[in-house]
């Protein structure tokens, strides 16, 4: 079974066609960093409308790199939540016309349940139980998979995700937008151990076993996997304000001009081993509690070298990495699931389908 996967929740306009949820025969991102680098991040109005612009030719590239014709695709996937809603408008419209022009079946996808997919495209499928760490830009978060469409959600961020933690401490850094990749990049060179950041500690006071975030109730919640990152970012800052002998009025955007690439270099790695190491002591806990068979990391900031050193190190089990290009957005990655879902669920009606800009991962059963 073929299927043409669409996304563009944000700034990438990405269509790809997966066979059978494991052999990717096209795989095409336009990306818009260029363009919201001059802004130092996304900016929601043009980001729809450079959507416009590329949307038909990124689709009919992907069915060509898969030496497809429209006779050869069974269905069609769109990322239909969650996301920035002009951007997802531009997908979902494109989608639920060829829908309705090529006769195909439609199936929505979730933006951060697919990004987990991507690593269904290892050499070897993960095995459910599975545990899932989804961080990237918009998301961090903890979530069990029993079974495909059968997860729950363990823990999540309570304030800023782990990859905007980066983005905001890249800009205090002066390193160019998009923070994560900059910030990986300098901590390279820097000593992970020179500034001591404060690991954020979050107190679980109910009663009775952890059981994460799906199982709250409106007396008693449980925060004992979920994390927390505004607070790394204001020690950052405030350690940066101290290195340069300046009060918290200084500003922010003039500290970077004080500071030598040594003093840079050192504050990325000592942020990203804080951050990174915060990350890994949740999965470590989740992991020992309910005894997964694998683990998988998705999103943006899966394709952070450390984050992967660290798991690796503090994991007794051998975990299989998707290649960097699938980690960031891409629409190989909802093509795969739309395979899956395909599996389970009945297509939806083209003239129906709805976005949803917020819709989180709680708890499902296909
Ligand atoms: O999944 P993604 O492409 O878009 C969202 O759905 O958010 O993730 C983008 C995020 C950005 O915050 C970016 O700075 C971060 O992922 N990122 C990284 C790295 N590569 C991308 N963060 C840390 N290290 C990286 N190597
Ligand atoms: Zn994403």
């Amino acid at each position: 079974m073929k299927i043409l996967g669409i996304e563009s929740s944000c700034d990438e306009t990405a269509a790809s066609v997966v066979e059978d949820g494991r052999v990717l025969l096209s795989n095409v991102v336009n990306s818009q960093i260029d363009i919201h680098a001059l802004y130092g991040g996304v900016v929601p109005e043009i980001a729809a409308r450079s959507h416009i612009e590329v949307v038909n030719p990124v689709i009919n590239q992907a069915l060509a790199d898969a030496d497809c014709t429209w006779d050869d695709i069974d269905a069609i996937a769109v990322t239909y939540a969650p996301g920035l809603i002009g951007s997802l408008l531009v997908g979902t419209l494109a989608a639920r016309t060829l829908a309705v022009l090529k006769h195909k079946p439609l199936y929505p996808i979730h933006h951060v349940e697919a990004h987990v997919y991507a690593n269904f495209l290892n050499e070897t499928t993960p095995e459910f139980p599975m545990l899932a760490l989804i961080v990237s830009g918009g998301h961090s978060q903890l979530v069990l998979f029993r079974d495909h469409g059968d997860y729950e959600l363990l823990g999540q961020t309570e304030d800023d995700a782990v990859g905007e933690a980066f983005d905001k401490v890249a800009k205090i850094l002066g390193y160019p937008y998009p923070g994560g990749p900059s910030v990986a990049r300098a901590a390279l060179a820097g000593d992970p151990q020179r500034y001591k950041l404060p690991k954020s500690i979050l107190k679980c006071t109910h009663s009775g076993p952890h059981l994460g975030m799906a199982h709250n109730s409106d007396k008693e919640k449980c925060n004992y996997y979920n994390f927390s990152f505004s607070g790394l970012k204001t020690a950052t800052l405030r350690a940066v304000q101290r290195e340069v002998d300046v009060d918290f009025t200084f500003p922010s955007h003039e500290l970077a001009a004080r500071l030598n690439d040594v003093q840079r270099q050192d504050f990325a790695a000592s942020f990203q081993y804080t951050a990174i190491s915060t990350l890994v002591d949740k999965a470590e806990r989740a992991f020992r509690d309910f005894s997964p068979k694998s683990v998988v990391i998705a999103g943006g900031v899966a394709a952070n070298q450390e984050l992967r050193r660290q798991l690796s190190e503090r994991l007794p089990l051998h975990i299989d990495y998707a290649p960097m290009n699938l980690c960031t957005d891409n629409a190989a990655m909802i093509a795969t699931l739309g395979y899956y879902y395909a599996q389970k669920k009945d297509p939806v009606d083209p003239f129906e389908l709805e976005v949803i800009p917020s819709l989180s991962m709680t708890k499902t059963t296909w």
